[in-house]
């Protein structure tokens, strides 16, 4: 199913959902020209909607993704890891400050970018932040022969599968994000977290822009819920992931070379799956800088 979407002078432009869960490709529109600001709302519309955008066939330099990205808000700074975690987190390729490269390349044995090989639990894109990234946009360069897919859930969906009286007891509760820099690992709650970066936030967090209610909880970096013992807190925290990972609340973007694909960090958690670490993966992304978060 496709459908035009009825913007003057953006009728070229077209929206295909892409699963029954969210995402959706959105066809006749070059991202490495200029777009007029009529433009550039019928994408923010449909990025509501739809919550993950795919552009296919893209052919965008670093300078295109930033312009193109800087159109819905202040492109986000890479986070720079506290000194004793820095060598899992740093590439030695990353020499523009709104850009990372997210890649398993080596040179000379030192990888050029972050992220590495393997599976990435799912997690928020800077969670573990005061004000977390509203948007990632990703851009793939190279890619390997198979795997490497990058799974988004639909957290409004989350949201509205809690239980009732699960939604009750959570009400005006935060939970503790915690980043550690592993991929599939959790980070560690209850022990000393000073020198990690951390932040708490809402577990039900009011999306700004269009005022529905998100579950802000992810199996990577969301450990602790405030003002819990821990056996409870873990009981309900492994509720919270197993609805934010529910199969049919899920889109699995298989990648194609010049795919451009843009996601809202409040309303989804994301994950990559498994690829051969023997063949190359190189993707740039960039950020754009969020807000603080309320229920
Ligand atoms: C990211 C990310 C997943 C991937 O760039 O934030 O989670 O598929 N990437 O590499
Ligand atoms: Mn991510």
């Amino acid at each position: 199913m496709q459908e035009a979407i009825d913007i003057q002078g953006a009728r070229d432009l077209w929206v295909r959902p892409l699963s029954p869960a969210c995402g959706a490709e959105l066809g006749g529109i070059d991202l490495s020209r200029p777009l007029a600001a009529h433009e550039v709302r019928a994408i923010k519309d449909a990025w509501n909607e739809h919550i993950v955008l795919v552009f296919r066939g893209q052919k965008l330099s670093q300078d295109d993704q930033l312009r193109f990205a800087a159109y819905f808000g202040d492109l986000g700074s890479r986070k720079k890891a506290p000194e004793p975690l820095r060598a899992r987190a740093e590439g030695i390729r990353q020499d523009h400050e709104k850009v990372l490269l997210v890649t398993n390349i080596k040179v000379d044995g030192n990888p050029i970018g972050a992220f590495g090989d393997g599976e990435f639990w799912f997690h928020i894109d800077s969670g573990y932040a005061p004000r977390p990234y509203k948007y990632t946009f990703l851009y793939a360069l190279e890619l390997p022969s198979r795997g490497g897919n990058t799974k988004f859930s639909n957290m409004y969906m989350a949201y509205d599968a809690v239980p009732a009286e699960l939604k009750e007891k959570l009400k005006g509760k935060k939970a503790l994000h915690i980043h550690e820099y592993n991929r599939a690992k959790q980070a560690k709650s209850w022990g000393d977290i000073s020198g990690i970066p951390h932040h708490a936030h809402p577990v039900f967090v009011t999306h700004p822009d269009t005022g529905r209610k998100t579950l802000f909880v992810d199996r990577l970096m969301t450990t602790r819920i405030e003002g819990l013992d821990e056996t409870e807190s873990d009981a309900i925290l492994n509720t919270l992931y197993e609805l934010g990972e529910r199969p049919d609340f899920i889109y699995e973007h298989v990648w194609q070379l010049g795919d451009f694909v843009m996601w809202d960090n409040r309303c989804t958690i994301h994950a990559r799956t498994d690829f051969p670490k023997e063949e190359r993966r190189l993707l740039r992304r960039c950020t754009v800088e969020g807000e603080p978060l309320y229920e």
